[in-house]
């Protein structure tokens, strides 16, 4: 019966533009798999005999097909989950609960972009690939929605803040169907969207971001040392001093496992400027490296995005709009924030529990800069001042089979930094989604229980999303395994 009303409302909300074929998938069409599976990124979450399948996927051309959505999964008791990128760690955009009816609204349709340079800003629809000079992440592929509702860096944070910094205005579609902007939301709903994670508020199908200057010519490193060669030397030195480097300078640490049986450290750079600056910045800061010419590449900043994709920089720009090309194996991904350098015994522990683990590898981001200029309450991602570094760590693999193997070396591996990471919360990265931390049940979570993970994702702002969201959804409707919870009714 849900499931019919659900149809018969939607049909009805959509009978003047007669477009219900189009826009609404139900398991019998030709290309409900196809849909799904589209945009997903971790194989983990592939397996289509799961009963946690959504009843119908909405693929909005227009606002008024996700208000429509809206009105009618309430009224029929169907919960929604929100797809932009498809690119959540654990899936939550498109695999429900088992036993909880849903559909997914797929906002791959909604990809438009206007810039407006005399502005310096841009309107972005829910997915798009890549925009000039905007500080975003470093993967191509990455939905808007996802990515700037819960945060955001790359390569030229350090200098810009993260993509939800540079939010100019949003719009949302509410819990009542409602389309609101900046504006008619309110302050509190648009601080909690800009960091909070989007999937607890609402639709959001469009952003206003504010576009950054970036110069003509860029130089990129890659020096790369196995232990052998000196690599936790200069890993010790580079924690000391990543975050002190001037802002146009982003150098971060990748860490894995080589045929040879060792660990490599790479130490790769994206700079601001061109490498004449450059070579005597290096030599003053970080001279270890042993940083030459040779190692430098001039490039403009879109090849920088070519580059920190994974693409080669001679690459057609045409790669980062293709939606297709990436890994599509299984992976379980964790993060830790560092406030102390890790020490050389600490080190050492980690490299022998890297090289248990042969896919393995970890991106350690340096912090400092512009990041720990913005106040820790601007919006609700909490770490600013106080941070060396961001790890993450990640392991790939191709077998299902191997599963329980590999999450559980990297639940090992986590429970071996406790003493290295930050503490009190043990801080994590929303973008770096982890189930592990801890998740809602049916949507009935208490605060003191959410508070377990809110607080590592959020720190003290996550009572301020739980106050936000019990104000514009105070019946929980957008739920999912991490969404806010709200504050029971007095
Ligand atoms: P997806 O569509 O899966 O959504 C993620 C969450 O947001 C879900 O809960 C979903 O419901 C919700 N959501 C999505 N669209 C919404 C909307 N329009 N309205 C409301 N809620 C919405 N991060 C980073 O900061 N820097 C980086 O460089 C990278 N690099 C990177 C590489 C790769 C290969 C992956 C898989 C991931 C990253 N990330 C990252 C992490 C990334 O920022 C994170 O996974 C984002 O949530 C992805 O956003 P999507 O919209 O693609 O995800």
């Amino acid at each position: 019966g849900q499931e019919k009303g659900f149809l018969q409302c939607f049909s009805s909300h959509l009978e003047q533009s007669n477009q219900t074929s189009q826009v609404l998938i139900t398991r019998n069409s030709s290309d409900y798999s196809s849909v799904w599976k589209s945009s997903i990124r971790n194989a983990r979450f592939l397996n289509t005999s799961t009963p946690n399948l959504p009843r119908f996927i909405i693929t909005p051309f227009h606002v008024s097909h996700i208000q429509s959505a809206v009105i009618c999964s309430r009224e029929y008791g169907l919960q929604i989950r929100v797809r932009s990128g498809g690119h959540d760690y654990e899936g939550l955009s498109y695999v429900g609960e088992a036993d909880v009816p849903f559909l997914v609204i797929d906002l791959f349709n909604l990809r438009s972009i206007s810039v407006d340079i005399e502005n310096e800003s841009a309107w972005v629809e829910s997915e798009k690939s890549k925009l000039y000079g905007f500080p975003a992440g470093s993967c191509s592929t990455v939905g808007v929605g996802g990515h700037i509702s819960g945060g955001g860096f790359g390569t030229i944070f350090r200098k810009y803040g993260l993509a939800a910094d540079n939010v100019i205005d949003a719009k949302i579609v509410d819990v009542n169907g409602k389309i609101l902007c900046r504006k008619t939301m309110g302050k509190d709903l648009f601080w909690a969207i800009r960091g909070g994670g989007g999937a607890s508020f609402g639709v959001i199908f469009s952003w206003r971001l504010r576009l950054v200057p970036v110069p003509s010519t860029l130089t990129l490193f890659r020096v790369r040392y196995t232990l052998e060669q000196g690599a936790s030397r200069l890993l010790q030195k580079w924690q000391t001093i990543g975050n002190e480097l001037n802002e146009d300078l982003f150098i971060h640490a990748v860490l894995e496992v080589t045929d040879a049986k060792t660990v490599r450290v790479s130490f790769v750079s994206l700079y601001l400027g061109g490498t004449k600056n450059l070579i005597p910045l290096m030599q003053e800061s970080f001279p270890e490296l042993g940083l030459m010419s040779e190692n430098c590449t001039e490039m403009d900043w879109i090849q920088s995005v070519l580059y920190f994709a994974g693409f080669s920089t001679h690459d057609s720009l045409e790669v980062l709009l293709d939606r297709t090309t990436q890994f599509k194996g299984f992976f379980k991904a964790k993060s830790d924030y560092v406030e102390e350098p890790i020490s050389e015994t600490g080190l050492d522990g980690l490299y022998k529990r890297l090289l248990e683990e042969k896919t393995s590898y970890l991106i350690l981001t340096p912090y400092g800069g512009k990041m720990s200029e913005i106040s820790d309450t601007e919006i609700p991602f909490p770490h600013r001042i106080g941070n060396l570094y961001k790890i993450q760590y990640m392991v790939t693999w191709n077998i299902e089979d191997e599963s329980a193997k590999h999450t559980g070396w990297i639940r090992r591996l986590y429970e071996y930094m406790k003493p290295y990471a930050s503490k009190a919360p043990r801080a994590a990265y929303l973008g770096y989604r982890d189930l592990d931390l801890g998740r809602n049940k049916n949507g009935n979570t208490s605060y003191a229980q959410a508070n377990i993970w809110g607080l590592k994702y959020f720190k003290k702002n996550f009572r301020r999303l739980v106050q936000v969201k019990t104000a514009v959804d105070p019946g929980n409707f957008f739920w999912n395994e991490q969404s806010v919870p709200v504050f029971p009714l007095k």
